[in-house]
């Protein structure tokens, strides 16, 4: 995928917004000149994958099938283009379809990244669970914009772009506090965080792992900071596993 027009991305105050358009070298060539670099680290790769109908989503599935990636993320916060538009991760039944769809493909754990774009994400979690997910992820962006008032035009050349940073944490922390609570699958965390105090939120709201993101463009070393502050924590409140705080809000 090409990717949208510059400008991608916009500072707000309280976070970024990005339009990058999913700009990627597709499948193929992630698998055979991507994927052998991140395989010399000792962690695990996760892939993130969308498409704009199930049939895309399916292909793009089957090529990493049988590659060697650990895990498999779906993106549904895409346009469905054969359903006039509308985001795959906004409509419980079509959440459903496409993640068995996926399931039908890939052998490895599946991961299904929801859009916080709906009305009741408890609801379209079900669904993504009862499509055959291992495991949720959330949330994606919000749909936002910003003005520049001296030119009078939107910053972003595709004007609307997806809102993420610090600004979109109450949110996200309360959306993943909802689905904690209503599908027994592991749930990984993510929006604004940027410190051990925000991911330590995630998982008191029942949060079995945390994602970071925009802190990243910012603070190269967020992740390394907040595992540490994390251990620190445990280690000052007598903390042995993370088991002991997990969901502690109900
Ligand atoms: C520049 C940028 C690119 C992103 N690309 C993707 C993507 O390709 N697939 C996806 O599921 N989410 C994507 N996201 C969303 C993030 O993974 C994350 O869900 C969101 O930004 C909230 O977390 P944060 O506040 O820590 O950034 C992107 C976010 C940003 C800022």
């Amino acid at each position: 995928m090409e990717g949208n027009p510059v400008p991608r991305i916009a500072e707000t105050k309280n976070g970024i917004l990005n339009s990058i358009g999913l700009q990627n070298p597709g499948a193929e060539h992630f698998i055979s000149n991507e994927l052998p670099f991140l395989r010399q680290f000792d962690t695990k790769v996760i892939v993130n994958i969308c498409g704009h109908t199930l049939t895309q989503y399916c292909s793009v599935a089957e090529k990493f099938a049988d590659s060697d990636v650990d895990l498999i993320e779906l993106n549904i916060s895409r346009p469905n283009v054969e359903e006039g538009g509308l985001s795959f991760g906004t409509d419980p039944h079509i959440v459903e379809r496409v993640v068995k769809a996926v399931r039908h493909y890939v052998r490895q754990p599946l991961i299904v990244k929801l859009s916080p774009e709906v009305s009741d994400i408890s609801e379209i979690a079900k669904a993504a669970v009862s499509g055959g997910a291992d495991s949720l992820s959330l949330i994606n962006t919000l749909r936002g914009m910003k003005i520049d008032i001296r030119k009078r035009k939107a910053v972003l050349a595709n004007k609307i772009g997806g809102y993420s940073g610090s600004g979109i944490m109450p949110v996200a922390l309360r959306m993943v506090y909802e689905v904690c609570n209503s599908v027994d699958v592991p749930v990984i965390g993510m929006g604004g965080i940027s410190t051990f105090e925000d991911a330590l939120e995630f998982i008191m709201a029942g949060a079995t792992a945390v994602a970071v993101g925009t802190a990243n463009f910012y603070n190269p070393y967020a992740t390394v900071e907040i595992i540490n502050g994390i251990q620190k924590y445990m280690e000052e409140n007598q903390i042995c596993s993370l088991d002991e705080i997990r969901g502690c809000i109900d």
